[in-house]
């Protein structure tokens, strides 16, 4: 009986205590809302409630921020930047903690600082009282006609119309406008889309205008992700990875941190390493402004007074803009430009350009001012910086010299193209002739002669003669190019693409003709697609000069390069092939190679305006030009491949031996599979094998793994002479070779991990291999193909 009572009391006493603990927890929770009306005006950041989306993705309301609240859109569960809209739009309108949000008696919705401030919500929010303001499952705020969706901040989220809207950074400095171009300051344009943006799919895909689009490295449905203009002016995609559980950058505008305008203050130098940020540097002669900081700005250290008395000091790979830029094309070796700069008065340097055709560029400023100042070996050009004659101070900028000494032979006086305007102005000749006879056989209106243009310009087209754009890839004609190829009689080479042949041009040029195979898209694409490709210019990458699009030909016109590819060199059954005897390499043309197609590929991924993977990096691919100066072919094919293709990974675009692990798992392809597949064929250069085999012959076994047997040689038995390639052994002098060969086999381990996050990117296998990073042991690289790597 007693117990009983006992029991009793106890039961009431533990149910009263969690009745009681339920109360308190209850007034420190924050009240979920799924709308906000009138009956639940006003909100202010003390009521503690929380507007929430139909699943719980996203929330809206007051949210405390370092100097005050703001009215904000977020992310629920995740970790880092949650903030996808906000009222204050560049980082300065914080509310006080008197704010209110309230619906107003006209079904006006208001945010007020306080009681009796202005309205600041943006946009005109009017509904009628019974209006609510909700929040949808896409993120997107709704009151009325109004919609967040419309009034954007920093941030789009997956299928929000980018049409007609515009982002500004953060802080203010920078703006995505009418979804294509980045300016910085309000209309100093730094980037532009190829086609203006749309929507962002929830599979990462962004929608473009003209039917153009791009993918996200992480495609795949039902992700977080996000497009932000960040602080640092680029836009970037990201996912949130559940697994990570962070943020991963999935795409982004620029690679190049530097060319984004105001990184920099005036006369300043802008640097990057290639990775996620950039450093600003004075050049020569001059000191940092107001405040010692460079990125504010940098001040000569002698002003130039007398323009009579001035010198030229020589920044490899720096670019500055200058108010008034003269290009002098007609100026094509140093001493012209330099010459032309001291004569003009406002004249601060002179850029030249080493792409061949030895452009020049004079910059003119009568305020004195260089801006954007950027170092970056895609410039390939150097500037000449003028400074007064007394100036002692040495570039910090050499480079361009030392790369070209280290991967090719120094070659300033490149034979300049022909000149393409001749052929315009034959052009504009024989239409004009053709017009003449017209006005003689009596039409005489000059609609008529325009209405006949698009005829005259397709019989000017079949007499071999084209009107293009300048600077854009010649466009050939299919007779063209089989006169030049001698009916395509000459065959060099057969690749996953298509046929090559070798041809020559009229104007002697020798030329690889490659004739596509499965090219998806109609001319248009493909001629966008030739264009980007063409502007890839790099001492390390084969040159397109023009290509060929008529009927169902699609035809691509490359420099020829005259030494064959890297597998005849390296591997003795291809070497003693049907042709004559190729040589053995050295290890320092080995090594050459090895650096020149590391940063061949490193400007290919780090460069150009999207990333561009090669996909399909081997042997045979590497071609040797004169003085076994390395070219790297075939870049960028992977994208004229049918669009499904690049999106369903069940096609296999690499070749197997040198595909990365995530070919095979399925797993979204990025830059790093180019690594591994550089790797693989590091390691072949200094083994002399291919990767399926061992010292010549073949192996069957499927546990055997190249890297990883690699790998016991160098880190357990410590011996790299055993896997030296055999041919070239005997010349191997440890004291002269070991710091050049250890390197190449180390950086190759990296390269080889097989999870792409482990991989560096090919920026920083460059330096690996240059020497300019240290390199530290990595884990062993683990065969892929049974399907584990979790070791
Ligand atoms: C709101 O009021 C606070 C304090 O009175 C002020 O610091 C803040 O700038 C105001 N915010 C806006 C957006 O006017
Ligand atoms: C959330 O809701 C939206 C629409 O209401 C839907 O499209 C989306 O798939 C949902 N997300 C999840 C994770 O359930
Ligand atoms: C995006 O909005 C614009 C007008 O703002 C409209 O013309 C376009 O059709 C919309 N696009 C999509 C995909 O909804
Ligand atoms: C921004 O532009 C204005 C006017 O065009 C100019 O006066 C100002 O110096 C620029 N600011 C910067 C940081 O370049
Ligand atoms: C938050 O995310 C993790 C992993 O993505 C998931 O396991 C968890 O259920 C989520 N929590 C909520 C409340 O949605
Ligand atoms: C150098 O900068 C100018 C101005 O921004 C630009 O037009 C030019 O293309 C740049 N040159 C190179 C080689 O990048």
């Amino acid at each position: 009986m007693n117990t009983k009572l006992y029991q009793a009391t106890t039961f009431t006493f533990v149910l009263f205590f969690f009745f009681f603990a339920s109360l308190v927890s209850a007034q420190n929770q924050t009240k979920i809302i799924r709308s906000f009306s009138s009956s639940n005006s006003p909100w202010r950041p003390s009521s503690n409630q929380t507007l929430i989306s139909p699943n719980s993705t996203f929330a809206a309301g007051f949210k405390p921020g370092l100097n005050g609240f703001t009215f904000s859109i977020w992310y629920l569960n995740v970790t880092g930047t949650d903030v996808v809209w906000s009222t204050d739009k560049n980082g300065s309108s914080f509310l006080s903690s008197s704010a209110v949000l309230s619906i107003s008696s006209t079904g006006e919705l208001r945010l007020q600082n306080s009681s009796s401030g202005a309205n600041l919500w943006p946009g005109n929010a009017t509904g009628n009282l019974n209006t609510t303001l909700t929040l949808g499952g896409d993120g997107n705020l709704v009151f009325g006609n109004w919609e967040s969706f419309k009034f954007p901040t920093d941030t789009i989220l997956p299928n929000q119309n980018i049409t007609n809207t515009e982002l500004v950074s953060r802080n203010g400095k920078f703006r995505f406008q009418k979804a294509i171009n980045l300016v910085f300051n309000s209309s100093d344009r730094y980037w532009t889309a190829n086609n203006a943006f749309v929507k962002l799919d929830s599979d990462g895909k962004m929608e473009q205008a003209n039917s153009g689009s791009l993918i996200t490295s992480d495609f795949g449905p039902n992700l977080k992700r996000r497009l932000t203009l960040d602080d640092d002016g680029n836009l970037r995609i990201y996912g949130f990875d559940p697994d990570l559980r962070e943020w991963t950058e999935v795409w982004h505008a620029t690679h190049e941190l530097c060319t984004i305008h105001g990184s920099c203050g005036p006369n300043s130098i802008c640097t990057s390493d290639g990775s996620n940020s950039s450093s600003c540097v004075c050049p020569p002669g001059f000191l940092p402004g107001a405040g010692g900081d460079p990125k504010k700005g940098c001040e000569r250290k002698i002003r130039l007074r007398d323009m009579k008395k001035t010198k030229f000091i020589r920044l490899d790979y720096v670019n500055f803009t200058a108010s008034n830029e003269v290009s002098l094309s007609g100026a094509a070796n140093l001493s012209d430009c330099e010459l032309n700069c001291t004569r003009s008065m406002n004249c601060l340097g002179f850029m030249l350009k080493y792409d061949g055709r030895g452009s020049c560029f004079l910059k003119n400023d009568d305020n004195g001012l260089l801006v954007n100042g950027y170092w970056s070996p895609g410039t390939e050009s150097a500037m000449f910086l003028r400074v007064d004659q007394s100036e002692t101070d040495q570039s910090n900028f050499k480079g361009m010299t030392e790369i070209l000494e280290t991967t090719c032979p120094i070659k300033i006086e490149l034979p300049l193209p022909p000149d393409e305007s001749n052929s315009t102005t034959r052009n504009i000749v024989i239409i004009c002739t053709l017009f003449a006879a017209e006005l003689i056989s009596g039409a005489l209106f000059f609609w008529a002669f325009l209405k006949k243009y698009v005829k005259y310009r397709d019989m000017a087209r079949t007499l071999g003669l084209e009107l293009l754009p300048a600077g854009g890839p010649k466009r050939f004609s299919y007779a063209e190019l089989k006169t030049a190829t001698k009916d395509f009689s000459n065959l060099i080479g057969k690749g996953g693409f298509g046929d090559v042949y070798k041809g020559e041009l009229p104007d002697h040029r020798v030329v690889a003709v490659k004739c596509l195979k499965n090219v998806a898209g109609g001319e248009p694409d493909f001629w966008a697609e030739v264009t980007i490709i063409a502007r890839m210019h790099h001492l390390n990458l084969v040159r397109l000069w023009g290509f060929c699009a008529e009927k169902g030909q699609r035809i691509l016109v490359y420099e020829y390069v005259r030494n064959g590819s890297l597998d005849r060199y390296l591997f003795s059954s291809n070497r003693s092939g049907s042709e004559e005897t190729k040589p053995v390499l050295d290890w320092n043309i080995r090594y050459r190679i090895a650096l020149g197609v590391a940063r061949a590929i490193a400007y290919l991924h780090e460069e150009c305006l999207e990333w561009v993977l090669h996909c399909d990096i081997k042997p045979e691919n590497i071609l040797l030009g004169d003085e076994f100066c390395p070219k790297i072919s075939d870049f960028g094919l992977s994208k004229l491949r049918k669009k499904e293709a690049m999106v369903s990974l069940s096609k296999i675009r690499g070749t197997r031996g040198y595909m990365a692990p995530e070919w095979v798992k399925s797993d979204s392809i990025t830059a790093k599979a180019d690594v591994y597949s550089f790797g693989m064929v590091l390691l072949e250069m200094v083994s002399g094998v291919r990767n399926n085999q061992i010292q010549g012959s073949a192996v069957e076994s499927d546990v055997w793994y190249f890297p990883g047997w690699a790998f016991d040689k160098v880190y357990k038995e410590v011996n790299v002479e055993d896997i030296l390639d055999i041919h070239i052994k005997q010349s191997y002098d440890s004291r002269a070779h070991f710091e050049m060969v250890n390197r190449m086999v180390q950086t190759a381990m990296w390269c080889l991990q097989s999870r792409p996050e482990m991989r560096p990117s090919m920026g920083k296998v460059a330096k690996m291999l240059e020497g300019t990073v240290e390199i530290t042991q990595p884990s062993k690289p683990t065969i892929f193909f049974l399907g584990d790597d979790d070791q």
